[in-house]
Protein backbone atom coordinates (compact mmCIF):
# COMPACT_ATOMS: atom_id res chain seq x y z
CA UNK A 1 0.00 0.00 0.00
CA UNK A 2 1.12 3.47 -0.93
CA UNK A 3 -0.42 6.60 0.15
CA UNK A 4 2.89 9.32 -0.64
CA UNK A 5 1.96 12.48 -0.73
CA UNK A 6 1.88 13.06 -4.84
CA UNK A 7 2.99 15.64 -7.02
CA UNK A 8 0.33 17.99 -8.13
CA UNK A 9 1.42 19.38 -11.63
CA UNK A 10 0.46 23.30 -11.61
CA UNK A 11 0.76 23.60 -15.59
CA UNK A 12 -2.49 21.56 -15.75
CA UNK A 13 -4.21 23.38 -13.96
CA UNK A 14 -7.45 25.04 -15.01
CA UNK A 15 -7.58 28.31 -17.39
CA UNK A 16 -9.51 30.99 -16.14
CA UNK A 17 -12.82 30.15 -15.59
CA UNK A 18 -15.30 32.72 -17.18
CA UNK A 19 -12.92 32.41 -20.64
CA UNK A 20 -13.36 28.48 -20.66
CA UNK A 21 -15.36 27.31 -23.86
CA UNK A 22 -17.28 24.04 -22.89
CA UNK A 23 -15.80 21.46 -25.50
CA UNK A 24 -17.34 18.37 -26.15
CA UNK A 25 -15.00 15.38 -23.86
CA UNK A 26 -12.64 12.65 -25.79
CA UNK A 27 -13.17 9.74 -24.26
CA UNK A 28 -10.34 7.99 -27.18
CA UNK A 29 -12.08 8.52 -30.07
CA UNK A 30 -15.47 8.92 -28.25
CA UNK A 31 -16.89 12.39 -28.26
CA UNK A 32 -19.02 12.84 -25.76
CA UNK A 33 -21.04 15.89 -27.26
CA UNK A 34 -21.91 18.10 -24.71
CA UNK A 35 -19.66 16.56 -21.86
CA UNK A 36 -22.66 15.81 -19.58
CA UNK A 37 -23.00 12.21 -18.69
CA UNK A 38 -25.87 9.80 -16.79
CA UNK A 39 -24.10 8.09 -13.90
CA UNK A 40 -23.94 4.75 -13.51
CA UNK A 41 -26.73 3.67 -10.44
CA UNK A 42 -27.06 -0.06 -9.46
CA UNK A 43 -30.77 -0.68 -9.54
CA UNK A 44 -32.01 2.14 -11.56
CA UNK A 45 -29.71 2.98 -14.78
CA UNK A 46 -31.50 -0.10 -16.20
CA UNK A 47 -32.07 -0.16 -19.92
CA UNK A 48 -35.79 1.00 -18.91
CA UNK A 49 -34.10 4.23 -17.13
CA UNK A 50 -32.01 4.98 -20.04
CA UNK A 51 -34.50 4.51 -22.40
CA UNK A 52 -36.86 7.92 -20.74
CA UNK A 53 -32.77 9.70 -20.45
CA UNK A 54 -32.68 8.90 -24.33
CA UNK A 55 -36.04 10.58 -25.25
CA UNK A 56 -35.60 13.67 -23.34
CA UNK A 57 -32.06 13.93 -24.78
CA UNK A 58 -29.07 16.13 -23.49
CA UNK A 59 -26.87 13.45 -21.91
CA UNK A 60 -23.55 12.87 -23.84
CA UNK A 61 -22.95 9.41 -22.67
CA UNK A 62 -25.43 6.75 -20.54
CA UNK A 63 -24.23 4.41 -18.88
CA UNK A 64 -25.41 0.88 -17.16
CA UNK A 65 -25.87 0.20 -13.50
CA UNK A 66 -22.53 -1.86 -12.20
CA UNK A 67 -22.01 -5.53 -13.28
CA UNK A 68 -20.25 -8.27 -11.29
CA UNK A 69 -17.02 -9.31 -13.21
CA UNK A 70 -17.40 -12.41 -11.50
CA UNK A 71 -20.67 -13.03 -13.36
CA UNK A 72 -17.82 -13.38 -16.58
CA UNK A 73 -18.06 -17.36 -16.50
CA UNK A 74 -22.30 -16.38 -16.70
CA UNK A 75 -21.86 -14.53 -19.66
CA UNK A 76 -19.88 -17.54 -21.20
CA UNK A 77 -21.84 -20.30 -20.78
CA UNK A 78 -25.48 -18.30 -21.52
CA UNK A 79 -24.57 -16.62 -24.71
CA UNK A 80 -27.65 -16.23 -26.09
CA UNK A 81 -29.28 -14.59 -22.89
CA UNK A 82 -28.16 -11.63 -21.02
CA UNK A 83 -28.38 -11.35 -17.54
CA UNK A 84 -30.99 -8.25 -15.93
CA UNK A 85 -28.04 -5.66 -15.45
CA UNK A 86 -27.11 -6.36 -19.47
CA UNK A 87 -30.50 -5.92 -20.55
CA UNK A 88 -30.61 -3.89 -23.65
CA UNK A 89 -27.29 -3.42 -24.20
CA UNK A 90 -26.48 -5.46 -26.77
CA UNK A 91 -28.63 -3.65 -29.19
CA UNK A 92 -29.26 -0.08 -28.26
CA UNK A 93 -27.85 2.97 -29.52
CA UNK A 94 -24.98 4.03 -28.50
CA UNK A 95 -22.91 5.78 -26.97
CA UNK A 96 -23.03 3.42 -24.29
CA UNK A 97 -21.06 2.77 -21.15
CA UNK A 98 -20.24 -0.65 -19.53
CA UNK A 99 -19.29 -0.26 -15.78
CA UNK A 100 -18.21 -3.12 -13.42
CA UNK A 101 -16.41 -4.35 -10.84
CA UNK A 102 -14.01 -6.79 -9.44
CA UNK A 103 -10.60 -6.58 -7.66
CA UNK A 104 -9.49 -9.61 -10.21
CA UNK A 105 -7.56 -7.77 -12.89
CA UNK A 106 -7.89 -11.70 -14.91
CA UNK A 107 -11.87 -11.76 -14.34
CA UNK A 108 -12.16 -7.82 -15.29
CA UNK A 109 -10.06 -8.14 -18.27
CA UNK A 110 -12.05 -11.27 -19.81
CA UNK A 111 -15.80 -9.34 -19.33
CA UNK A 112 -13.77 -6.30 -20.53
CA UNK A 113 -12.84 -8.20 -23.96
CA UNK A 114 -16.33 -9.37 -24.26
CA UNK A 115 -17.86 -6.46 -23.64
CA UNK A 116 -15.78 -4.81 -25.99
CA UNK A 117 -15.76 -7.79 -28.85
CA UNK A 118 -18.99 -8.84 -28.70
CA UNK A 119 -21.15 -6.48 -26.85
CA UNK A 120 -19.85 -3.81 -28.83
CA UNK A 121 -19.90 -1.14 -26.07
CA UNK A 122 -18.87 2.25 -26.36
CA UNK A 123 -17.19 2.41 -23.22
CA UNK A 124 -15.58 0.20 -20.55
CA UNK A 125 -16.31 1.50 -17.13
CA UNK A 126 -14.51 0.43 -13.94
CA UNK A 127 -15.81 0.72 -10.38
CA UNK A 128 -13.41 1.74 -8.09
CA UNK A 129 -15.60 4.06 -5.97
CA UNK A 130 -18.39 1.89 -4.89
CA UNK A 131 -18.44 2.03 -0.50
CA UNK A 132 -21.30 -0.50 -0.36
CA UNK A 133 -20.08 -3.54 2.11
CA UNK A 134 -21.26 -6.32 -0.31
CA UNK A 135 -18.76 -4.74 -2.85
CA UNK A 136 -15.63 -3.13 -0.19
CA UNK A 137 -15.33 -5.77 3.01
CA UNK A 138 -16.55 -8.97 1.75
CA UNK A 139 -15.07 -8.74 -2.08
CA UNK A 140 -12.04 -6.04 -1.52
CA UNK A 141 -13.15 -4.25 -4.70
CA UNK A 142 -14.81 -0.72 -5.38
CA UNK A 143 -14.02 1.76 -3.40
CA UNK A 144 -12.01 -0.59 -1.22
CA UNK A 145 -8.64 -0.57 -3.28
CA UNK A 146 -8.62 3.32 -3.19
CA UNK A 147 -6.13 1.89 -0.71
CA UNK A 148 -4.13 0.66 -2.90
CA UNK A 149 -2.90 2.54 -5.76
CA UNK A 150 -0.87 0.28 -7.77
CA UNK A 151 -3.15 -2.28 -7.79
CA UNK A 152 -6.12 0.02 -9.24
CA UNK A 153 -3.16 0.87 -12.02
CA UNK A 154 -2.67 -2.57 -12.41
CA UNK A 155 -6.08 -3.54 -12.83
CA UNK A 156 -6.76 -0.61 -15.77
CA UNK A 157 -3.56 -1.63 -17.52
CA UNK A 158 -4.65 -5.34 -17.59
CA UNK A 159 -8.23 -4.43 -19.05
CA UNK A 160 -6.96 -1.52 -21.17
CA UNK A 161 -4.88 -4.34 -22.91
CA UNK A 162 -8.09 -6.81 -23.15
CA UNK A 163 -10.22 -4.32 -24.86
CA UNK A 164 -8.07 -3.88 -27.55
CA UNK A 165 -9.04 0.22 -28.68
CA UNK A 166 -12.69 0.56 -26.83
CA UNK A 167 -11.81 3.25 -24.31
CA UNK A 168 -11.56 2.01 -20.73
CA UNK A 169 -12.47 4.65 -18.20
CA UNK A 170 -12.66 4.38 -14.32
CA UNK A 171 -14.73 6.26 -11.74
CA UNK A 172 -13.27 7.31 -8.06
CA UNK A 173 -14.51 8.51 -4.89
CA UNK A 174 -11.41 10.84 -3.27
CA UNK A 175 -9.77 7.98 -1.24
CA UNK A 176 -11.36 5.22 1.13
CA UNK A 177 -12.06 7.85 4.46
CA UNK A 178 -10.22 11.54 5.73
CA UNK A 179 -7.28 9.47 6.64
CA UNK A 180 -6.74 7.49 3.19
CA UNK A 181 -7.45 10.34 0.74
CA UNK A 182 -5.68 9.01 -2.21
CA UNK A 183 -7.23 10.39 -4.93
CA UNK A 184 -4.93 12.07 -6.26
CA UNK A 185 -2.35 9.40 -6.49
CA UNK A 186 -4.79 6.82 -7.61
CA UNK A 187 -5.42 9.12 -10.61
CA UNK A 188 -1.93 9.67 -11.75
CA UNK A 189 -1.85 6.01 -12.02
CA UNK A 190 -4.89 5.23 -13.84
CA UNK A 191 -2.83 7.71 -16.38
CA UNK A 192 -0.25 6.06 -16.59
CA UNK A 193 -2.18 2.86 -16.94
CA UNK A 194 -3.77 4.08 -20.54
CA UNK A 195 -7.17 4.91 -19.19
CA UNK A 196 -9.10 7.07 -21.07
CA UNK A 197 -10.92 9.27 -19.41
CA UNK A 198 -11.40 9.33 -14.97
CA UNK A 199 -14.63 10.31 -13.15
CA UNK A 200 -13.93 11.61 -9.30
CA UNK A 201 -17.24 11.79 -6.88
CA UNK A 202 -16.10 14.11 -4.35
CA UNK A 203 -17.03 12.61 -1.34
CA UNK A 204 -14.81 9.79 0.27
CA UNK A 205 -16.20 6.42 0.73
CA UNK A 206 -16.84 6.63 4.42
CA UNK A 207 -19.11 9.40 4.00
CA UNK A 208 -21.45 7.16 1.56
CA UNK A 209 -23.62 10.15 0.30
CA UNK A 210 -22.80 12.20 3.59
CA UNK A 211 -21.48 16.43 3.21
CA UNK A 212 -21.43 18.14 0.19
CA UNK A 213 -19.14 16.79 -2.23
CA UNK A 214 -15.80 18.85 -2.30
CA UNK A 215 -15.33 20.06 -5.78
CA UNK A 216 -12.42 21.64 -4.83
CA UNK A 217 -10.66 18.36 -4.23
CA UNK A 218 -11.97 17.43 -7.43
CA UNK A 219 -10.50 20.29 -9.45
CA UNK A 220 -7.04 19.22 -7.50
CA UNK A 221 -7.64 15.71 -8.99
CA UNK A 222 -7.88 16.97 -12.58
CA UNK A 223 -4.84 19.45 -12.31
CA UNK A 224 -2.31 16.46 -10.35
CA UNK A 225 -2.76 14.54 -14.26
CA UNK A 226 -1.52 15.90 -17.78
CA UNK A 227 -3.59 14.01 -20.38
CA UNK A 228 -6.61 11.94 -19.05
CA UNK A 229 -10.08 13.64 -19.07
CA UNK A 230 -11.30 14.33 -15.56
CA UNK A 231 -15.26 14.18 -15.41
CA UNK A 232 -16.39 15.46 -12.18
CA UNK A 233 -19.44 14.53 -10.33
CA UNK A 234 -21.52 15.19 -6.97
CA UNK A 235 -24.29 16.80 -5.78
CA UNK A 236 -25.70 18.68 -9.63
CA UNK A 237 -29.05 19.36 -8.96
CA UNK A 238 -29.20 22.58 -11.94
CA UNK A 239 -28.46 22.88 -15.04
CA UNK A 240 -27.19 26.10 -13.50
CA UNK A 241 -25.21 24.20 -11.10
CA UNK A 242 -23.76 22.05 -13.99
CA UNK A 243 -22.68 24.96 -15.99
CA UNK A 244 -20.97 26.31 -12.46
CA UNK A 245 -19.03 23.20 -12.29
CA UNK A 246 -17.92 22.68 -15.20
CA UNK A 247 -16.59 26.76 -15.89
CA UNK A 248 -14.97 27.05 -12.29
CA UNK A 249 -13.99 23.51 -11.54
CA UNK A 250 -11.97 22.71 -14.70
CA UNK A 251 -13.19 19.59 -15.36
CA UNK A 252 -13.96 18.36 -19.02
CA UNK A 253 -17.01 16.71 -18.36
CA UNK A 254 -19.40 16.34 -15.51
CA UNK A 255 -22.02 13.50 -14.54
CA UNK A 256 -25.36 13.85 -12.95
CA UNK A 257 -26.93 10.63 -10.77
CA UNK A 258 -29.71 11.28 -8.24
CA UNK A 259 -30.81 14.51 -9.37
CA UNK A 260 -31.66 12.55 -12.67
CA UNK A 261 -33.59 10.00 -10.99
CA UNK A 262 -36.40 12.71 -10.12
CA UNK A 263 -35.79 14.65 -13.11
CA UNK A 264 -34.38 12.64 -15.92
CA UNK A 265 -35.19 15.64 -18.33
CA UNK A 266 -32.73 17.41 -16.18
CA UNK A 267 -29.28 16.72 -19.24
CA UNK A 268 -31.57 18.61 -22.15
CA UNK A 269 -31.79 21.57 -19.40
CA UNK A 270 -28.18 21.52 -19.17
CA UNK A 271 -27.62 20.87 -22.89
CA UNK A 272 -29.69 23.96 -23.37
CA UNK A 273 -27.66 25.99 -21.03
CA UNK A 274 -24.60 25.23 -22.61
CA UNK A 275 -25.48 25.90 -25.74
CA UNK A 276 -26.55 29.53 -24.40
CA UNK A 277 -30.00 29.16 -24.69
CA UNK A 278 -32.77 29.48 -21.54
CA UNK A 279 -33.41 26.71 -19.80
CA UNK A 280 -36.31 24.95 -20.61
CA UNK A 281 -39.02 25.06 -18.08
CA UNK A 282 -39.54 21.11 -16.02
CA UNK A 283 -42.54 18.81 -17.82
CA UNK A 284 -45.70 19.89 -16.52
CA UNK A 285 -47.04 17.50 -13.42
CA UNK A 286 -49.70 15.74 -16.52
CA UNK A 287 -46.80 15.00 -18.59
CA UNK A 288 -44.64 13.81 -15.40
CA UNK A 289 -47.71 11.65 -15.10
CA UNK A 290 -47.78 9.87 -18.87
CA UNK A 291 -43.63 9.33 -18.33
CA UNK A 292 -44.07 7.53 -14.72
CA UNK A 293 -46.79 5.12 -16.96
CA UNK A 294 -44.16 4.86 -20.19
CA UNK A 295 -41.46 4.31 -18.00
CA UNK A 296 -43.69 1.50 -16.01
CA UNK A 297 -44.61 0.01 -19.48
CA UNK A 298 -41.17 -0.17 -19.97
CA UNK A 299 -39.94 -2.16 -16.91
CA UNK A 300 -43.20 -4.43 -17.29
CA UNK A 301 -41.76 -5.07 -20.84
CA UNK A 302 -38.72 -6.67 -19.54
CA UNK A 303 -39.61 -7.90 -15.83
CA UNK A 304 -43.49 -8.84 -16.02
CA UNK A 305 -46.27 -6.95 -14.73
CA UNK A 306 -45.49 -8.70 -11.27
CA UNK A 307 -42.34 -8.39 -11.05
CA UNK A 308 -42.24 -5.07 -13.23
CA UNK A 309 -44.81 -3.33 -10.68
CA UNK A 310 -43.09 -3.87 -7.34
CA UNK A 311 -39.56 -2.91 -9.85
CA UNK A 312 -41.65 0.93 -10.53
CA UNK A 313 -42.19 1.61 -6.85
CA UNK A 314 -38.84 2.98 -5.94
CA UNK A 315 -38.72 4.75 -9.28
CA UNK A 316 -42.12 6.35 -8.83
CA UNK A 317 -41.34 7.43 -5.61
CA UNK A 318 -37.85 9.02 -6.89
CA UNK A 319 -40.08 10.94 -9.91
CA UNK A 320 -42.56 12.26 -7.29
CA UNK A 321 -39.33 14.04 -4.97
CA UNK A 322 -40.25 17.56 -4.34
CA UNK A 323 -43.39 17.91 -5.91
CA UNK A 324 -46.39 19.07 -3.61
CA UNK A 325 -48.23 16.03 -2.01
CA UNK A 326 -45.26 13.26 -2.84
CA UNK A 327 -45.36 12.64 0.82
CA UNK A 328 -48.90 11.07 0.16
CA UNK A 329 -47.90 9.52 -2.66
CA UNK A 330 -44.57 7.82 -1.93
CA UNK A 331 -46.68 6.25 0.72
CA UNK A 332 -49.08 4.64 -1.11
CA UNK A 333 -46.96 4.01 -3.84
CA UNK A 334 -44.53 1.58 -2.17
CA UNK A 335 -47.07 -0.63 -1.09
CA UNK A 336 -48.86 -1.47 -4.27
CA UNK A 337 -48.41 -5.11 -5.48
CA UNK A 338 -50.74 -5.07 -8.68
CA UNK A 339 -51.19 -3.36 -11.31
CA UNK A 340 -54.72 -2.47 -10.33
CA UNK A 341 -53.45 -0.55 -7.23
CA UNK A 342 -50.25 0.82 -9.28
CA UNK A 343 -53.25 1.94 -11.60
CA UNK A 344 -54.92 3.53 -9.11
CA UNK A 345 -53.01 5.08 -6.62
CA UNK A 346 -51.40 6.67 -10.13
CA UNK A 347 -54.46 8.14 -11.23
CA UNK A 348 -55.77 9.11 -7.75
CA UNK A 349 -52.51 10.51 -5.71
CA UNK A 350 -49.96 11.09 -8.20
CA UNK A 351 -48.59 15.02 -7.61
CA UNK A 352 -51.07 17.53 -9.53
CA UNK A 353 -54.02 14.74 -9.36
CA UNK A 354 -56.97 15.26 -7.01
CA UNK A 355 -58.51 12.64 -5.29
CA UNK A 356 -61.20 10.83 -6.21
CA UNK A 357 -64.55 13.41 -6.12
CA UNK A 358 -66.53 11.43 -3.21
CA UNK A 359 -70.28 11.52 -4.89
CA UNK A 360 -72.15 13.02 -2.40
CA UNK A 361 -75.97 13.01 -2.65
CA UNK A 362 -77.38 16.00 -4.11
CA UNK A 363 -80.91 15.30 -3.14
CA UNK A 364 -80.98 18.28 -0.78
C1 LIG B 1 -28.93 4.29 -5.76
C2 LIG B 1 -27.52 4.59 -6.21
C3 LIG B 1 -26.80 3.61 -6.88
C4 LIG B 1 -25.50 3.86 -7.30
N1 LIG B 1 -24.83 2.91 -8.01
C5 LIG B 1 -23.61 3.18 -8.53
C6 LIG B 1 -22.96 2.26 -9.39
O1 LIG B 1 -23.49 1.19 -9.72
N2 LIG B 1 -21.73 2.61 -9.85
C7 LIG B 1 -21.14 3.79 -9.52
O2 LIG B 1 -20.03 4.06 -9.99
N3 LIG B 1 -21.73 4.69 -8.73
C8 LIG B 1 -22.96 4.43 -8.24
N4 LIG B 1 -23.61 5.37 -7.49
C9 LIG B 1 -22.97 6.67 -7.24
C10 LIG B 1 -23.39 7.69 -8.31
O3 LIG B 1 -22.99 7.27 -9.59
C11 LIG B 1 -22.76 9.07 -8.01
O4 LIG B 1 -21.38 8.94 -7.98
C12 LIG B 1 -23.23 9.65 -6.67
O5 LIG B 1 -24.61 9.45 -6.49
C13 LIG B 1 -22.92 11.15 -6.57
O6 LIG B 1 -23.56 11.86 -7.60
P1 LIG B 1 -24.91 12.74 -7.33
O7 LIG B 1 -24.58 13.68 -6.22
O8 LIG B 1 -25.18 13.42 -8.64
O9 LIG B 1 -25.96 11.79 -6.91
C14 LIG B 1 -24.89 5.12 -7.04
C15 LIG B 1 -25.63 6.09 -6.37
C16 LIG B 1 -26.93 5.85 -5.95
C17 LIG B 1 -27.70 6.94 -5.25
Amino acid sequence: MNVAEPEIRPEAAASSPQSRAIQPLAIGPLSVDPPVLQAPMAGYTNYAYRQVVREFGGAGLLATEMIAARSATWLETHRGEHPDRLWGVREEPRPLAVQMWDNDPDNLAAVGRRLAKDFQVSVVDLNFGCPVRQVTEKAHSGSWLLRDPDRVGHIVRRVVEACDGVPVTAKIRLGCADSCRTGVEVAQRIEEAGASCLTVHGRVAAQFFKGEADWSAIAEVKRSVSRLPVVGNGDIDSAEKAVKRLRESGVDGIMVAREALARPWIFSQIAAVLRGEPCPPDPSLAEQYELVMHHYELVCSRFGIERGTLLMRKFACAYAQGLPGARDFRGQVSRVTTREEFLTVMRTTFPGRSPPSTTTSSGQ
